[in-house]
Parts: structure tokens; sequence; C-alpha cells
């Protein structure tokens, strides 16, 4: 039995006061149960957050991570500065970093091999654009990704990783997968595993859904068998849209 995980990825937003705010309403309403919980602040939040989450069952997580250790790389954070705020999981690969930033498959899988090494956990992104979709290459997209960006991760260490497929024509758009189109790819990633890993990492292995996932879509997306929970973009700005999709997937 996997134990499903719901995590709120902040992106760009929020100022000091506003994330306070939303940290306070978080831990206002929460009710720690089964499912595992993350926050996602951006990283000047991180050491406020981790101060008021500690001890509620919500864990912090950071939205992007240096693959060096330290030294000249102004503007950059390592995975010890992480660790030491209190922020053990990092969201890799995020297509945003990929097309916005221009991340490339083996820089990812530098992070990925660097927060491993740290013995960080990571919430590691994929997904295929919309032409990708439409040309339906998205199989084959995947598959490439995973490959490439977890090059040299042994069976082990997939014990520190969380899959994450967002299809990117479904980031922050308001259209969904449909559960059953998200399902057949979890269902596709998962045997994948299977065959390129072991069967117990296929069985293990939380493999989340994100885009566009709301209150009203979670608990149909979270009800299929290879949909182990979220990674939540806008939903996650509110508390109270936060708490009901971590609550459809208890
Ligand atoms: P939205 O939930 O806003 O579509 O964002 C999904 C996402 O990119 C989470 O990482």
């Amino acid at each position: 039995m996997r134990t499903p995980v719901v995590a709120a990825n902040w992106k760009m937003n929020k100022d000091l006061s506003e994330a306070k705010s939303l940290v306070s309403a978080l831990l206002a309403d929460y009710k720690k149960a089964n499912t595992e919980v993350y926050i996602a602040p951006p990283f000047v939040f991180l050491n406020e957050a981790q101060q008021h989450i500690k001890d509620s069952g919500i864990q912090l997580a950071a939205q992007n991570m240096n693959a060096a250790a330290s030294g000249a790389h102004t503007g950059e954070i390592s995975s010890s500065m992480l660790k030491s705020v209190g922020a053990s999981t990092v969201i890799l690969g995020h297509s945003e970093r990929r097309d916005i930033y221009g991340e490339t498959d083996a820089q990812i899988n530098e992070k990925v091999k660097t927060a491993l090494a740290a013995d960080m956990q990571v919430i590691f992104c994929f997904g295929e654009q919309l032409e990708e979709r439409k040309a339906s290459t998205h199989f084959e997209v995947v598959k490439s990704q995973l490959a490439s960006g977890l090059a040299g991760v042994d069976a082990e260490a997939y014990a520190s990783i969380i899959l994450a497929y967002e299809p990117v024509w479904a980031i922050g758009t308001g259209e969904t997968a449909s559960p059953e189109q998200a399902q057949e790819m979890h269902a596709f990633i998962r045997e994948y595993l299977r065959t390129e890993v072991s069967a117990k990492v296929a069985d293990q292995t939380r493999i989340l859904y994100g885009g566009s996932v709301k209150p009203a879509n979670a608990a149909d997306l979270f009800s299929r068998p290879d949909i182990d929970g979220g990674l939540i973009g806008g939903a996650s700005l509110q508390a109270d849209d936060f708490l009901a999709i971590v609550n459809a997937a208890s």
C-alpha cells in the first residue's frame, strides 16, 4: 500500500505577510491523516515557514536547487542550505524550469544525483507538451524524460524519489487531463519502472499527477489505481482549496 502524497508548489507567489497568513490558515484546519503533505514556498520563506510547520506533520520542500555543493554561483541555492533550514525534499525538473530557464535533462539529472547524495528526497517532474500529445508521442517523451533525468539512479535510491507527471498543457490552464488520460499515463510509468528498474520499485514508488488539480476533480483523479496524489499549483495558494485536495487523497 503506497502512502498518498499531496504537495503544494507555490511557485513565485506571495510576499512574507501573505506567506505567513497562508501557513497560519493551513495549520488552523489541517488534520494529520494518512497522506504525506508538503508545502514548497519560495526560497526566501522556507526558514520562516519551517518555524511554523515543524510540529504539524506538514513537511517543507524547495522548488529548485543547484547541482553544485557551494561556491561561485551567484543567486543559486545548494542542497546543504536547504537542509539547514529544514527542507529535505526538493522539486526538480518542473516544466517551468525546463521551458523558461532552459534546464536540460542532463542538468536535471545532475541535480537529482546531488540531492540523492545529500540524502534529500526528490519530487521529479516531467510531462509532455500539447503538440507532443497531439502527435501521440507523449508516451515516448515521458519515457525519454524518465530515462535521462533519472539516469544512473539505482533501485535503492528510488525510495527517495516521488514522481510527478505534469502534462504541460494542463498546467495553470484549467484544462485537466481526464482521470482516464492521467491513469493511462500513470500505468505506463509504473510499467516502465517495472521493466527498467524493478517490480518492487514499480509497486512502491508514488506517482503524483499535476496540472489544474482542484477540489472538484481531485477525488476522481486520486481514486485511480496508479495515481498516488497530486502536485498542486494554483489551488495550493488558498488554504481551504489545498486542504480539500489533501482530504480527497486520504
Ligand atoms: P496548476 O495546479 O496551477 O495547474 O500547476 C500545476 C503545477 O505546475 C504544480 O507543480
